[in-house]
């Protein structure tokens, strides 16, 4: 719809500068909502045309754009063109605007913004994203967490933008820690207990036999024997450890579905002790591993080749790493799913990790890892439920939930509902979603309950009050299917500034999908919110005379429909009623 204006633009520069329509698309970029009146909707900076080398990076850069913008031409769409510091500002028909812009929301519904010609200049492809991965028996941290809600962020967004995604968890079910959790059972494992919480049994006996390993060499000597029984295909090990498995992986996917998240596949690093001396095997052959003094396997990826930065990927016991197993598994990827591309979120600590990985896949002659990308995200502190540091994840579920029904329980505006805890449990995670991607993801931050829980300012509470608010409104005032509307009914300010900031959406799904960033969308919502709020208060539905009523009556329930559409792909349900 945006593209609707944009092409106006876009047709008389084709015909003025030469390339293509589709080419001056991304350049014309919606004009973010002033307070001013009568604020332009589009702009073509000149940057933008010296970058693409459609204006000449002379001295007469100001003269060519002059010369371009008297050469374009107001119509029966166009009101207005300026020639600005920077660039070409464009205003359109505002009667058009209005029209155009609601009538599209409302026949696109759930597809608003994702069908945009910007789009169209994207290839469809196969993406795989990797993200939670929490480690079974150890804590799920802030740091899982983050992945877990950002991960379902990018799929949310490939998907809707017609991608098709797989989704992966890739558990940390291996390695020594399976040892101990096998002796630790025998002797502090309880079946019952096992059944009924297995994540906190499970942690609970993982914790209690580090503890004695510590004291004791003779446990620590059998967790490693237990392991080397895992490792050489033992039986009964094997099955133990299945168990927990299996066990574990249920409980995380009734957890997920809280968040309403699922995935494809619970894949993991047990998976890949196999093939990952395949791997080892190639490395050698093609002359890429070398062994050092201590009999440790390394790859050197220094630029000198002088072995000044190595990475190890056997133990002098021959035992594979969390890198070794890594490779196997993206070229098991690459294998099954034939991706175009690959995302792995986890946080920052892991960069260069993954930097080495992508790097020896590259070595190898995978020229696929040119496609694989890592979305690193920084540190949370301070996350904490009232029972201590966060263990679970179903522990800040659990908090966000309590504390928000707490909240609601004494606000003078929470409504009769039929299911208050899932309301609350929906607005809670919102509030934490929210918090963790307002910002850059690369920056850590600081976690604190009452800030996030805030039913005003930058808050998830403020983007669900707000939906429910315009739900509450249709409902009230008995909303039909009829869809007609007059737009000389929307022409105060506060109704065009919402038309106007419509018209940025696809840009900022645009906009996200290329930095794999939610801040963009978030801050599109939290201001729609803003223009709603104000909006809400000057263009009254009840008591106006009916075509106005009506009208105004569209222009909420197109900005509901939007607002929620970007709340789904952010992760958050909407709530209608709180
Ligand atoms: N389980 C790991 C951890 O908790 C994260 C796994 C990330 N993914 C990967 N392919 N290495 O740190």
């Amino acid at each position: 719809m945006a593209c609707y204006f944009r092409r106006a633009i876009a047709s008389q520069l084709s015909k003025i500068l030469g390339p293509a329509e589709e080419n001056f698309l991304p350049l014309i970029l919606a004009i973010p909502v002033s307070k001013k009146h009568h604020s332009p909707d589009f702009r073509l900076s000149v940057s933008s045309l010296v970058e693409n080398g459609w204006i000449q990076p002379d001295r007469s850069v100001q003269a060519q754009t002059e010369l371009l913008a008297k050469q374009l031409k107001c119509d029966s769409l166009l009101d207005e063109i300026h020639l600005n510091q920077g660039g070409i500002h464009f205003k359109f028909n505002r009667k058009l605007l209005a029209e155009r812009v609601l009538q599209q929301v409302l026949k696109d519904g759930p597809y608003f913004g994702v069908k945009s010609q910007l789009f169209s200049l994207c290839k469809m492809k196969k993406v795989v994203v990797e993200f939670s991965s929490p480690n079974i028996a150890k804590k799920f941290h802030a740091g899982h967490l983050r992945s877990t809600i950002i991960g379902n962020f990018i799929a949310n967004l490939k998907g809707a933008l017609g991608h098709s995604v797989t989704r992966i968890n890739y558990l940390g079910d291996w390695g020594l820690q399976f040892g101990l959790l096998g002796i630790g059972f025998q002797e502090f494992g309880s079946e019952e207990k096992l059944k009924s919480n297995p994540l906190q049994h499970l942690f609970d006996v993982y914790v209690q036999v580090n503890k004695t390993a510590e004291k004791d060499e003779n446990i620590k000597k059998s967790a490693q024997e237990f392991f080397r029984r895992l490792e050489t295909g033992d039986v009964q090990a094997l099955s133990l450890w299945q168990h927990f498995r299996k066990i574990s992986i249920e409980e995380y996917e009734r957890i997920y579905k809280r968040l309403g998240i699922h995935f494809e596949e619970y894949s993991g690093e047990s998976l890949y002790q196999k093939s990952s001396q395949t791997v080892l095997d190639q490395l050698e052959k093609q002359g890429l591993l070398k062994k050092t003094k201590e009999g440790v396997g390394v790859v050197d990826l220094s630029v000198a080749r002088d072995m000044t930065s190595c990475a190890t990927l056997v133990r002098s016991n021959g035992t594979s790493l969390y890198l070794t197993r890594d490779l196997a598994a993206a070229i098991d990827r690459m294998d099954r799913f034939n991706f175009d591309e690959m995302i792995y979120v986890t946080d920052k600590g892991q960069q260069n990790h993954f930097t080495q990985m992508f790097q020896i896949l590259k070595a190898m002659g995978h020229t696929w890892a040119e496609h694989l990308y890592h979305v690193p995200f920084g540190i949370v502190q301070g996350m904490k439920t009232r029972k201590g540091d966060v263990v679970f994840l179903e522990d800040v579920l659990d908090e966000a939930r309590s504390r928000m029904l707490q909240n609601m329980s004494i606000s003078k505006t929470t409504k009769n509902l039929d299911d208050p805890e899932e309301t609350a449990e929906d607005v809670g995670t919102s509030a934490i979603i929210i918090q963790d991607f307002k910002g850059p993801l690369l920056s850590d931050y600081k976690f604190e309950w009452d800030r996030i829980l805030q039913s005003q300012g930058d808050t998830g509470v403020f983007l669900q009050y707000t939906h429910a608010r315009l739900c509450s409104l249709q409902e009230m005032n008995n909303s039909s299917s009829e869809c007609s509307f007059n737009p000389e009914c929307l022409q105060d300010p506060a109704a065009i500034a919402i038309l106007q900031h419509l018209l940025r959406y696809d840009e900022v799904l645009f906009q996200s999908s290329k930095n794999l960033q939610p801040r963009h969308l978030v801050n599109f919502l939290l201001m729609l919110c803003r223009l709603a709020a104000v909006a809400h208060k000057t263009l009254p539905v009840k008591n106006s005379p009916q075509e106005l009523a009506q009208a105004r009556l569209q222009l909420f329930k197109g900005t509901c429909t939007v607002l929620a559409n970007g709340m789904r792909l952010l992760g958050i349900k909407p709530v209608i009623k709180m």
